[in-house]
């Protein structure tokens, strides 16, 4: 690692956490992917290479572009590594307890200079960061699926973020293209309290058998002029990941029958129908 003050550490090569490595080394970071085993990030780094890949072959970016952006990655399987980086994100599964233990490990990893954010869709910032010796330096950056196409990303102060580290993760964003919007530490905080009920009243419609899933999405995308359609979102994002951030939301706001929970995406979640990252969700994926 050339210079750890300009290293980037993202947590999990997951969905998320592969796209954000992605837009920090494109970012021009060096930015070094962790996950808990060798084999779950060799494919979070093979999805990248074929993403910029699919970049050249479009003519987005540059053989040599790819071939750099391509040597800024690396990776570890150890913590201890992001000693001295300016920035960490955690994009691990969501689970609160293993959130906040990362962070208490790395707390005491990392010096007073290294800003640590949570990925978190649904948790408060402040809950992650209980328990940490420098909650100062702990706040959100909450991205989009998928990380290297979606500009936005939410920063959120939890209580006790200072606003220096506001300033800097803003700056931080800036600086790796992205379009920064303050959030407080409100349930959901902007964006997906807001995206809730285009999930559960889709969910609500196929339960009450009122339109398929194939209508509903179409309907959206064609009339709504959406990108996506909710199951196709659903699919994308993760029927588990999903499913978790409106039972987080759902406690948060204190059983708000507004935010209840669909029992058709929980049987999902129960039947491993997690989406396209297991090959079926609402839709069946990598069969013609
Ligand atoms: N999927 C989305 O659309 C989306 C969007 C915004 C935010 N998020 C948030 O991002 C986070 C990650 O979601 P995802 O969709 O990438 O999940 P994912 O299941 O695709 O990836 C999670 C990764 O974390 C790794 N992991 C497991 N245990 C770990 C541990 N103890 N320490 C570190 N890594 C560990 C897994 O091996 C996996 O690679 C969650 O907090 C989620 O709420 C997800």
């Amino acid at each position: 690692m050339s210079n750890k003050a300009e290293s980037i550490g993202v947590i999990g090569a997951g969905t998320m956490g592969a796209g954000i490595a992605q837009v920090a080394a494109q970012g021009g970071f060096e930015t070094h992917l962790y996950d808990i085993k060798q084999e779950f990030i060799d494919a979070g780094l093979a999805r990248i290479y074929s993403f910029l890949k699919g970049s050249r072959e479009r003519g987005k970016i540059s053989a040599e572009e790819e071939k750099r952006i391509a040597e800024r990655l690396t990776s570890t399987t150890q913590l201890e590594d992001f000693k001295g980086f300016s920035l960490v994100i955690e994009a691990a599964p969501e689970i609160l307890e293993l959130k906040r233990d990362i962070f208490k490990r790395l707390d005491a990893i990392c010096g007073s200079e290294t800003l640590l954010a949570t990925n978190t869709s649904s948790f408060n910032v402040t809950a992650i960061a209980a328990g940490a010796a420098h909650p100062e330096r702990i706040l959100g950056l909450h991205f989009f699926n998928p990380p290297p196409l979606m500009a936005l990303v939410e920063v959120v102060q939890g209580d006790r973020t200072s606003e220096e580290t506001m300033e800097k993760a803003t700056a931080l964003m800036r600086a790796i293209g992205k379009t920064p919007a303050r959030a407080k530490d409100t349930p959901g905080f902007i964006v997906n309290r807001i995206a809730r009920p285009f999930y559960n009243e889709a969910l609500r419609i196929l339960g009450d058998g009122g339109a398929t899933v194939e209508t509903v999405d179409r309907i959206m995308r064609e009339a709504g002029n959406f990108r996506m359609g909710p199951f196709e979102l659903m699919d994308l994002i993760g029927n588990d990941i999903n499913f978790a951030a409106t039972e987080s939301l759902y406690r948060s706001f204190f059983e708000d029958a507004r935010v209840r929970p669909s029992p058709i995406q929980q049987r999902m979640v129960m039947g491993g129908n997690l989406g396209r990252k297991t090959g079926r969700g609402f839709y069946v994926y990598g069969k013609k």
